[in-house]
């Protein structure tokens, strides 16, 4: 089938695009390379062996959008990774994510509406959450008020779907996810964080690589098993596949409702000292670290209840930590031989 991926050069994006060429769809990406390089696109060609319609393309233009799809008939689907995602930048530059976020959300399901595009799997995140009263957390759980303009971003992205498809005929699954690491076992794409990375397990691998002087592990006084922050941390290639899956469900019309929400992680919690202890486990090498105060913004602990995505979506995680912690180490000493 023909799919469009927007920020299909990025992270989880790049991942999903190869996922989605080994089931044989067709795949036409769409991305601003704001936060990415061109070269990503060489890197999925030669993974999948196949080649990628890849157009540069600024979604806040709302024309442009509208030019893409009449241009690009006879789509099946839309997957639309296409966001800012650092939290601690949207709460500096709120109208950047609100610009960023909602504007094209909007332009592209004007386009969706406008050339019939019946199929829109949304990127959301646990963030929508907030601090969980109840763990593990269930699509049913409250969605309190967002801590920050990023989060708030997702929860609106999902009340406007919510609206679209009870006005017009557009099948949504919105996927929230946990917290995406590590690689593909090539080690030929990964997370590239632009700058000083923002996320743990980046962190960890560039202090690693003697890149970063020292890790800085924000709390060790929360009250949790060791002290410090749970997450629930997936690889990035478990997470791709259940776009996969999303993405069959949408075909084949078996959605029970015009918009299914999921959680997308392996349902355990993981600490901050936990995964440093499994990096050094892994690689072999002591980690430099120190702890400091917390970070604002922090939710304690959260990781899902992903009963849902097995029995609805027929999918799981499969890989351990070990796992994606081995596939970062691999990709982060990959690229730094380029
Ligand atoms: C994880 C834990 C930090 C860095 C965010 C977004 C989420 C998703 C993933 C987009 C926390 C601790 C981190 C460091 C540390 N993004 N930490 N030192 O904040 O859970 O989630 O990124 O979808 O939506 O909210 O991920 O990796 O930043 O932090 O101690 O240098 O690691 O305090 O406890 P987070 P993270």
């Amino acid at each position: 089938m023909k799919i469009v991926v927007t920020g299909g050069l990025g992270y989880i994006g790049s991942h999903t695009v190869v996922a989605l060429q080994h089931e044989g769809h067709e795949v036409f990406v769409i991305d601003d390379l704001s936060n990415t390089t061109i070269d990503v696109k060489d890197k999925i060609e030669s993974i999948s062996g196949k080649a990628i319609h890849f157009t540069a393309l600024d979604l806040k233009e709302k024309e442009a959008v509208f030019n893409y799809f009449d241009s690009h008939k006879n789509i099946d689907g839309v997957i639309h990774f296409a966001a800012s995602k650092a939290v601690n930048e949207s709460l500096e530059d709120p109208l950047k994510y609100y610009e960023n976020n909602l504007n094209t959300l909007v332009y592209l399901l004007q386009a969706c509406k406008k050339y019939e595009v019946r199929n829109f799997i949304f990127s959301s995140s646990c963030t929508v959450y907030g601090e969980p009263d109840a763990l593990p957390i269930t699509e049913s759980s409250h969605v309190k008020q967002a801590t920050s303009p990023y989060g708030n971003t997702k929860q609106i992205g999902e009340e406007i779907l919510v609206d679209c498809s009870n006005a017009f005929d557009l099948n949504v699954i919105s996927l929230r996810y946990f917290n995406p690491i590590g690689a593909h076992a090539s080690a030929e794409i990964g997370e590239l964080p632009v700058g000083v990375p923002q996320n743990l397990v980046p962190f960890i691998t560039q202090t690693a690589a003697g890149i970063r002087e020292q890790l800085l592990v924000f709390g060790d006084d929360y009250p949790t098993t060791d002290g410090s922050c749970i997450r629930d941390y997936i690889h990035v290639v478990d997470l791709a596949e259940a776009h996969v899956k999303a993405l069959d469900r949408l075909l084949n019309k078996d959605s029970k409702e015009s918009l299914e929400v999921f959680n997308v992680g392996t349902g355990k919690g993981t600490s901050v000292l936990e995964i440093i202890k499994a990096f050094e486990k892994v690689t072999r090498q002591k980690l430099n670290y120190k702890i400091v105060d917390r970070r604002p913004g922090d939710v304690m602990q959260i990781y899902a209840d992903t009963t849902k995505a097995n029995q609805v979506l027929g999918w799981k995680a499969r890989f351990s930590l070990e796992d994606c912690l081995a596939s970062a180490w691999k990709w982060e000493q990959n690229i730094r031989k380029q």
